[in-house]
């Protein structure tokens, strides 16, 4: 390992590491604009400078791998005096915008001109003026603000996926920009706003609305997919301002979807407040807790088990599964079921529902078949790795379903599930790998041959080598938050009982006359007609619309809650506001309604339910690790239909409630599927 002396100070750091990075491994901070960890070194704002011993001038920290005797020196007068130079140039075209900038208060130039900036300007020439680019709904530009650090067109073009940035023009005159004006379609393209180190490139939907002072912050998790994703909540008063990522090399690493982060408009829209009834008009009408509970009480009354009957929808915690799972065996119902899309998911084998890989363990595998899933709309996250991981090279990618843009090139293998059974060629990159993995998403198990297609895969993952010691590459991935959790705290039907199917066919025969949805609103609510429906969420969707009850419940900035991700990881959500009027955490809802029913759920406090869940499973108590899970036998075998595997997820911008409330994820369906601008879940 290279010794060198920075500052005075003899450090031996790993070779290959940049001055920069060794100055960071120490301790010692270096100013820079264009540097950033996860894109490649471009060495041209020249913020970094620093002095190396015997150079003939300074050197950019950030573009110089370390060696063995280097003297490197960054405090002296004479790397303060280069840095205001650098600072002084970056000045003469920047806009005097800081009152008005979006940036203002977490801009690293207005931070390092704190530092390294003059008390005045020595050039009276006029300023040049950019024109702004239209990226499209989310990113705001004002390119008379670009210092020109390119970091922007290295996102797109590395780690996005999407190469619609570069410079155009020399010297003086660059722009940075899409060479044709367009839209940035990217579901990753609002990570741009925290790579750029300016005000350059800004949220459109937040502009203008809050400065990062006046914001209350909160540590939380995304449940918009099954990623998980490490996020933090911006509040203001009683609405979130802004999601913002937060750093999990494990999961998310710093990137976010834009779903993730934009979508949190949806919020505060159309949000139940307050518990409805129906009344004899068949109208809903705002009711009290008592009076909905009442309501319930009087309707389930002398019903058997058997004719009751629950769906956790994707959005569904894992405290209120655990509560309503309770309630209903009290009630004697075996009627329950977390896979409201009827995914052929086998709960009695927890690797055969995981993403056993994980996400990180995606850069140690070398082949990957990806199996009914489009992990770019699906999992953006998880896309990103597989991206990163086919840059690194000696990573081959075959696809059986769908031939779409994955920004990563595949051997396009077939359409549906025929393929499985002769991979052709591609049977041998995985063969001669040694860690291969498969990928298999919603839309494969989602079909009446789910079972069969689970089985086969299975069989693919063992002869391919595909679990061994220390590497299981069979990797489920989810599309909903809480499907895991709820297979892990067994959501699903009890001996004899009903999944989703059977219960919507029993609502419409009659046989099962009540239904409760936790958070379910993507199943088709016409064939619960006939049913008394008892709707627990936050949004007045389709399963509210559908209700003949409605227990207003909270969203997951408005509660301490656990989810597991697809890999099995659990996390926890954190209440960064409360819930609106009347509405209460959902484990609480079940609680108090499980009191009023005379069959009281244990469980007093959040912690006992907590510990009730770590006892029914004891995975819940490693909140944050992915567990890895002992293989098993899962999947029932079976012919195996002829349709194409279809996408899991037919609009990126519009998957739950939250939203299609949103406007900004209205828009994006406008800007990039062709959709309508407006629109809500009760929309037909
Ligand atoms: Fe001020 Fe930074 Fe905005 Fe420039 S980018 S106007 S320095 S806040
Ligand atoms: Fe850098 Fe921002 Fe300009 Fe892109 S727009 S080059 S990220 S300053
Ligand atoms: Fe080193 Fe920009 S950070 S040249």
């Amino acid at each position: 390992m290279p010794k060198l002396t920075i500052d005075g100070k003899e450090v031996e750091v790993d070779k290959g590491l940049t001055v920069l990075q060794a100055c960071e491994a120490v301790g010692i901070e270096v100013p820079r604009f264009c540097y950033h960890e996860r894109l490649s070194i471009a060495g041209n704002c020249r913020m970094c400078l620093v002095e190396m011993e015997r150079a003939p001038r300074p050197v950019a920290a950030c573009a110089m791998p370390v060696a063995d005797g280097m003297i490197i020196k960054t405090d002296t007068e004479k790397v303060r005096k280069m840095r205001r130079s650098v600072m002084e140039f970056l000045l003469i075209n920047h806009p005097l915008d800081c009152p008005i900038c979006d940036q203002g208060g977490e801009c690293d130039l207005q931070d390092l001109a704190v530092s390294y900036g003059m008390d005045r300007g020595r050039y009276g020439e006029d300023k040049r003026a950019v024109p702004d680019h239209d990226y499209g709904p989310l990113v705001r530009t004002v390119m008379t603000r670009c210092i020109h650090c390119t970091r922007c067109i290295r996102f797109v073009n590395e780690i996005a996926g999407v190469p619609v940035l570069g410079g155009t023009f020399r010297g003086e005159h660059l722009e940075v920009g899409a060479y044709v004006e367009r839209a940035i379609d990217s579901e990753l393209s609002g990570n741009l706003i925290d790579v750029c180190p300016v005000g350059a490139l800004t949220s459109k939907p937040y502009q203008f609305r809050a400065r990062p002072w006046e914001l209350r912050k909160t540590e939380s998790v995304d449940v918009l997919d099954a990623v998980g994703s490490n996020i933090r909540v911006d509040v203001r008063g009683a609405e979130v301002m802004r999601i913002l990522p937060r750093l999990n090399e494990d999961v998310n690493e710093e990137w976010i979807s834009d779903k993730t982060r934009f979508a949190c408009d949806g919020l505060k829209r159309q949000r139940l407040d307050t518990p409805y009834v129906r009344d004899a008009q068949g109208k809903l009408q705002p009711a009290a807790w008592d009076e909905a509970f009442a309501a319930i009480a009087t309707r389930l009354k002398g019903l058997e088990g058997g004719k009751i009957a629950a769906i956790a929808g994707d959005l569904a915690d894992c405290e209120s599964m655990l509560l309503l799972k309770d309630l209903m065996a009290s009630l004697g119902s075996p009627n329950l079921d977390c896979r409201q899309d009827g995914a052929a998911l086998d709960a009695s084998c927890r690797a055969g529902y995981l993403f056993n890989a994980t996400i990180a363990g995606i850069e140690q595998a070398d082949a990957c078949l990806i199996v009914g899933s489009i992990p770019r709309t699906e999992a953006p996250i998880v896309n990103a790795r597989l991206r990163k991981r086919y840059l690194q090279g000696g990573f081959k990618v075959g696809v059986v379903g769908p031939e779409v843009d994955l920004t990563y090139k595949y051997e396009h293998l077939g359409e549906g599930p025929a393929a499985l059974k002769s991979l052709g060629a591609f049977a041998e990159v995985l063969k001669a790998a040694e860690r291969p993995m498969l990928i298999l998403g919603q839309g494969a198990l989602r079909r009446p041959d789910g079972a069969a297609i689970l089985a086969e895969c299975r069989a693919l993952a063992e002869s391919f080598g595909m679990v061994k010691d220390g590497w299981n590459g069979f990797s489920v991935l989810h599309t909903a938050a809480a499907r895991v959790g709820g297979l892990d705290l067994g959501f699903v039907p009890g001996p004899g009982g009903l999944g989703t199917e059977g219960i919507l066919k029993g609502a419409e025969s009659g046989a099962v006359e009540a239904v409760y949805l936790l958070n379910a609103d993507e199943i088709d609510m016409a064939r619960l007609k006939k049913a008394f429906v008892i709707y627990q969420g936050h949004h007045g969707d389709a399963g509210a619309a559908a209700a003949d009850v409605i227990l207003p419940g909270a969203a997951h900035t408005e509660k301490d809650a656990t989810y597991v991700n697809t890999e099995g990881r659990p996390q926890r959500t954190r209440r960064a506001l409360f819930p609106p009027g009347e509405a209460r955490e959902d484990w609480a809802v079940l609680r108090a309604l499980s009191d009023a029913l005379g069959h009281g759920v244990a469980g007093d406090t959040v912690g006992e339910v907590r510990q009730r869940l770590a006892d029914a499973n004891p995975v819940f108590a490693a909140t944050g690790r992915a567990i890895p899970a002992a293989w098993g036998d899962f999947g029932t075998a079976g012919a195996l239909g002829a349709e194409p595997f279809q996408p899991a997820v037919a609009n990126f911008y519009m998957t739950d409630p939250i939203s299609r409330c949103s406007p900004t994820m209205a828009s994006c369906t406008a800007a990039f599927r062709g959709g309508k601008a407006k629109g809500t879940g009760t929309d037909g």
